[in-house]
């Protein structure tokens, strides 16, 4: 596992703060919430290669590496893996920098696999 963040980082697909409502019973932040946002950020990658809608199908190899706090920054970083006949793989890791902190760490990482659908939701050939 690699901890260089991605040089593809110049430009999050997606950057947010962790607020107090996406903790845990713990205080810390919900996992469920980093899924969701790492989901809405390999989206828009897929939706921008696919030229259509797409649906979520599946998420492959999600690794949770570190807590993420309230009031951390959050981006997703994302790249395409690989380009099926209707499906997008995106590979999204995000990465947490605390409010006052200099560095970001990587927390998360996971597969994330879209399906281009037409407005039936079809899967639809994605076009290369
Ligand atoms: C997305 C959906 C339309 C695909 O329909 P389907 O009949 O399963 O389509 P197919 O079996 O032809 O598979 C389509 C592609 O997805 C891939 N795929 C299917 N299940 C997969 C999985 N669990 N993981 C990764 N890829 C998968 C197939 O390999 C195929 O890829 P390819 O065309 O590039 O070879 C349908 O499964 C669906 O509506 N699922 C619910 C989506 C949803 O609600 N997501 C959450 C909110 S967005």
């Amino acid at each position: 596992m690699t901890h260089e963040k991605p040089d593809y980082d110049c430009c999050p697909s997606l950057r947010t703060i962790a607020m107090p409502a996406d903790a845990n019973a713990n205080g810390d932040i919900f996992g469920g919430w980093v899924l969701s946002q790492m989901d809405l950020a390999g989206s828009i990658i897929a939706t921008q290669t696919a030229k259509t809608r797409v649906a979520t199908v599946g998420i492959e190899a999600m690794s949770f590496h570190k807590p993420i706090f309230i009031g951390d920054e959050v981006s997703c970083y994302c790249k395409v893996d690989r380009i099926g006949r209707t499906s997008i793989t995106v590979h999204v890791e995000s990465w947490a920098r605390s409010r006052l902190g200099a560095t970001a760490q990587k927390v998360t990482e996971g597969k994330f696999t879209y399906v281009a659908i037409d407005e039936n939701r079809h899967p639809v050939p994605v076009i290369r």
